[in-house]
């Protein structure tokens, strides 16, 4: 109920609407009544008397009345279709808003396609619960009370005997429908499922067929679509099993009123007339009972999908802007960790007590194993994430008390894993800078070694990515995100493994154009190549979420220690290199670092 009230909360600012479409709620409502009326004029006055005059008044009567009557029933449905989707559109609105606002955190245990149902399947279940379900509950209620009022008028045993018939009619419809409920719930559950599967598994298409398990996720999604026929023939069962017994039942009520009123006008005590009227009125209580019973059930189902969706909208983005955050129109690009403790979980932590500083302008380059946390330092940096103990510092400023916007405007990413969107390679390009000019744009294409490929193509920058445009290769994506880095200037770049799908002949491109990216900011290069880290003012080695050195190349390679290993192991080739290549290697990470 709670819940329910909440919801209603969304009518509340179209609460004229709502008014109006219960007034004409009542309008289609009280229409309902004459139509009996007139039935027993035609019988009872009409024919014994043969009044022609009488039937041309009913004629018209009729005519009018269901011309009103149509009139106000589009308006209210309109109406109620109006509030049905007016209330989707804000529901979907502020949730895709909050969504973007959750923090990353709130993204890592979630699959994509549970997070997409509550936003498509559930909110459809509540605009239905909340305008037909409540909408026409008003109207049902008010039906059911008139309607039973009348029948008493009428002929007050016909009545009590259709007392006696209805509640087994809703009795009946209220165990089935609760079944029927239950396999519904099943049903849309493993549909939930079943899309999760689909997307995970098509999105990730190649891997199943290099490993050549297309048979087995055949097999498996073979056992999920029968399990959902089996649910959906239950349910079909179920429901026809339903419409049979209550047709039952309600020949039942109708056989009895014909029966029982028969007798009654047999003995004068009511006219044919009468009877008939009874008998059109039957017709009205039927249906709105069963849909008061049907609200009850649905009202259960359409609660967990209000849950989740409310679960989402209740859900704070853990990174938020502290009330006090400060406004840092620039910077200029210290950093500093001071005794940063992080876990994802804050059970397991990744870092330990990890201090370091870095004065502008210099360019770290991170080392370590994989898994060592070097991802993890440049995600709090960014502050996709908060420390659990200890604080990250930009400029002596603790990033929490900084506007999380301003801040991020300084800090520019290029991710292990590049991530375009299906529009223009000009859009991708300037998504952190929208008033990008195309000369920007272009100069940024330069800089990232992009623009030659992409004047190759038709439809230059204009060429769609994506579903119905190009696929670019894993170093053509890299280097879109190097433009797109480029192009928002930021103050602090942090580059994690930007190179490592690129060729050396156009990382060694690349890499001069990102020697001249790197002037006047403070970098974090997070490479596996030696360039790069040749390339680096200094060197920060982690080994298992901790710092183990931290120096220039020329110290650390000198001492013994993990550096030195990694060195060792990593680039032995080195050693072996020509003369001449190890000449030009050098020339060149030199270049690039003046
Ligand atoms: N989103 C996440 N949720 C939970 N744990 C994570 C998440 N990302 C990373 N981890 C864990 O944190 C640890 C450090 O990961 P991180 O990504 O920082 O490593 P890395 O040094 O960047 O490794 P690589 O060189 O392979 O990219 C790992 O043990 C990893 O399992
Ligand atoms: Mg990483």
């Amino acid at each position: 109920m709670e819940n329910y009230k909440r919801l209603l909360q969304y009518l509340k600012p179209y609460r004229f609407r709502v008014g109006l479409s219960v007034a004409l709620m009542f309008a289609v409502t009280l229409s309902a009544i004459p139509m009996p009326l007139f039935q027993k004029q035609v019988i009872d006055a009409a024919i014994p008397n043969r009044d022609e005059r009488l039937l041309v008044v009913i004629f018209f009567a009729v005519l009018a009345l269901y011309a009103v009557r149509g009139l106000v029933s589009f308006t209210l449905n309109y109406l109620v279709g109006w509030l049905g989707q007016r209330v989707i559109f804000d529901l979907r609105f502020q949730s895709y808003r909050h969504l973007q606002r959750l923090s990353l955190a709130y993204y890592d245990g979630r699959q994509p396609g549970k997070i997409m149902a509550r936003l498509t399947g559930d909110i459809d279940v509540i605009q239905y619960a909340l305008t037909q379900g409540f909408v026409y509950l008003i109207t049902d209620v008010a039906t059911l009370l008139i309607v039973v009022g009348w029948l008493f008028l009428l002929q007050w045993k016909l009545a009590l005997i259709t007392m006696f018939i209805l509640p087994l009619y809703v009795l009946n419809y209220k165990l089935l429908l609760s079944r029927i409920r239950i396999v519904s719930v099943e049903l849309r559950e493993r549909w939930e499922k079943m899309m999760s599967t689909l997307t995970e598994k098509v999105g990730s298409i190649a891997v199943v067929k290099v490993f050549a398990r297309e048979g087995y996720e055949t097999d498996r999604f073979m056992e999920t679509v029968a399990g959902n026929f089996k649910l959906g023939m239950q349910q079909t069962k179920l429901n026809r099993f339903l419409g049979a017994t209550s047709q039952v039942i309600r020949a039942l009520g109708t056989g009895l009123v014909l029966w029982v009123g028969g007798t009654i006008v047999q003995d004068r005590g009511m006219t044919p007339g009468a009877l008939f009227a009874f008998y059109g009125y039957l017709g009205y209580l039927y249906d709105p009972a069963v849909r008061i019973v049907d609200f009850n059930v649905q009202l259960q189902w359409a609660n967990a999908a209000i849950e989740r969706v409310f679960e989402t909208l209740d859900t704070r983005p853990e990174i938020v802007d502290a009330p006090d955050a400060v406004h840092l129109p620039s910077v200029r690009g210290e950093v500093e960790f001071r005794n940063v403790t992080f876990g994802y979980d804050s059970d397991h932590p990744v870092l330990h007590d990890v201090s370091f500083k870095v004065n502008p302008g210099e360019i770290i380059a991170i080392v370590g194993p994989s898994g060592a946390g070097k991802s993890t330092i440049v995600n709090l940096l960014a502050r996709f994430y908060d420390v659990n103990a200890g604080h990250v510092l930009v400029d002596g400023h603790d990033v929490r008390n900084v506007r999380l916007e301003t801040m991020r405007r300084h800090i520019g990413m290029v991710a292990q894993e590049t991530i375009l969107f299906s529009v223009s390679l000009k859009e991708n390009i300037r998504y952190g800078k929208k008033d990008a000019t195309t000369d920007q744009v272009i100069s940024a294409a330069r800089s990232a070694d992009l623009h030659e490929f992409v004047m190759s193509l038709p439809d230059g920058y204009e060429t769609k990515i994506g579903e119905d445009g190009i696929k670019l290769s894993g170093g053509q994506k890299q280097r879109m995100a190097i433009a797109r880095a480029i192009l928002a200037n930021p103050r602090i770049l942090i580059l994690d493994d930007a190179t490592s799908a690129l060729d050396s002949h156009t990382e060694a491109n690349v890499q001069a154009a990102l020697g001249h990216l790197m002037e006047g900011r403070t970098n974090f290069v997070i490479a596996h190549r030696l360039s790069t880290i040749l390339n680096a003012d200094r060197i920060l080695v982690m080994s298992e979420g901790r710092i183990v050195d931290f120096g220039t190349h020329t110290v650390l390679v000198n001492r013994p220690g993990l550096y030195q290993d990694l060195y060792r192991e990593q680039f032995k080739t080195v050693e072996d290199l020509s003369d001449d290549d190890r000449e030009r290697l050098l020339t060149y990470a030199t270049a690039a670092h003046a």
